[in-house]
């Protein structure tokens, strides 16, 4: 079929970043890079504008977003901060955490955005490119990773381009990202915090930081898209723990040993995690009919890399 418009892919710059604040305040939405993937952008507190975001993308359900903030003033006109939330925000804010916290009944968020949940899941994310954006807006802004619903996440321009052409008006170029992954997402409880999702944050410095115990899993009220077991998706079977290229497959190695494209060659794991979602794309686009993966020790950041894998696997 033909789109109905092409998309724009426009080199980051203060007439793109111009452009692209027009766009978001005409309720559409825009692709921008953050530190860890590339995200789709919409105004937060405008219901049509997120309803936008989930048609381009084809989310089949409506699931909650995670809302992106400029500063520290921002997210607390948004959410009440406990002693807890605080800690976490001080610490590794700006960067790849995502906090879930009470929603403050004047926030003006759209209940799109979470989902009739009375939580909202709030990030204060390093890259100036999205910072730039939230501030030229004037609002907060809704940004789930900018891809097809179950595709591969984009950590390039390049990515949202191929699954996104013709869907989006406006992609900001500002090269690839550098962590590669996902934020972690966490729930500051009183006593504890629960971990939604691995990523660059691990559990263990959410502990270091808190003083506090680190729970793995969700309390059961979301149905989260990146929790699902199908998720971050090549079109090709996935075999997992791989120490050889089987026939027809593409292999992906770490560390030192034979492979087509190897994720770290020095077997470093922040190095594997940036390139992690590129090497399947790059899998998925070759003349192989299989993606096999080598084994990614589980420390530190490998831990959210073995969850992307798995789910690219299921
Ligand atoms: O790195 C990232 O976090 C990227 C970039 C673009 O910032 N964004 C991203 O957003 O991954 P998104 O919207 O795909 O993440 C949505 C996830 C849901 O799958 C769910 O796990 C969690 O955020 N979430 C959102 N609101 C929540 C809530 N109120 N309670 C619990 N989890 C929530
Ligand atoms: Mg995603």
């Amino acid at each position: 079929a033909h789109p109905a418009f092409s998309t724009k892919s426009c080199r980051y710059g203060a007439e793109a970043l111009r452009e692209a604040a027009l766009l978001i305040r005409a309720g559409e939405p825009v692709a921008v890079p953050t530190e860890t993937v590339y995200g789709l952008a919409g105004d937060a507190t405008d219901s049509s504008a997120v309803a936008a975001i989930y048609s381009a993308k084809g989310r089949p359900s409506f699931n909650p977003l995670i809302v992106h903030v400029a500063d520290r003033g921002m997210a607390e006109r948004l959410a009440d901060f406990s002693p807890v939330a605080k800690r976490l925000a001080d610490r590794f804010w700006p960067g790849p955490l995502t906090l879930v916290l009470p929603a403050r009944a004047d926030s003006g968020l759209s209940p799109l955005v979470m989902a009739g949940l009375s939580t909202v899941a709030l990030r204060l994310p390093a890259h100036p490119a999205m910072r730039a954006l939230i501030r030229e807006a004037g609002c907060p802004l809704a940004a789930p990773s900018a891809n097809r619903s179950g595709a591969i996440s984009p950590t390039r321009a390049e990515h949202v381009l191929s699954s996104l052409d013709g869907k989006i008006r406006m992609i900001l170029d500002e090269g690839p990202t550098s962590e590669g992954l996902e934020s972690t997402i966490a729930a500051p409880e009183n006593d504890y915090i629960r971990l939604l999702r691995p990523g660059p944050v691990t559990a263990a410095m959410l502990e270091e930081a808190s003083g506090l115990p680190v729970i793995v899993g969700g309390d059961g009220k979301i149905e989260a898209p990146g929790q699902l077991e199908s998720h971050y998706a090549p079109s090709k079977p996935v075999r997992l723990e791989a120490m050889q290229a089987e026939r027809d497959e593409y292999l992906i190695g770490f560390g030192l040993m034979p492979c087509h494209i190897n994720l770290s060659p020095e077997a470093d794991l922040a190095e594997a995690a940036a390139n992690l979602f590129a090497a399947l794309h790059i899998a998925d686009a070759s003349a192989a009919t299989r993606i096999a993966v080598a084994p990614v020790p589980m420390e530190g950041i490998g831990v959210a890399i073995n969850d992307r894998l798995k789910r690219a696997a299921a």
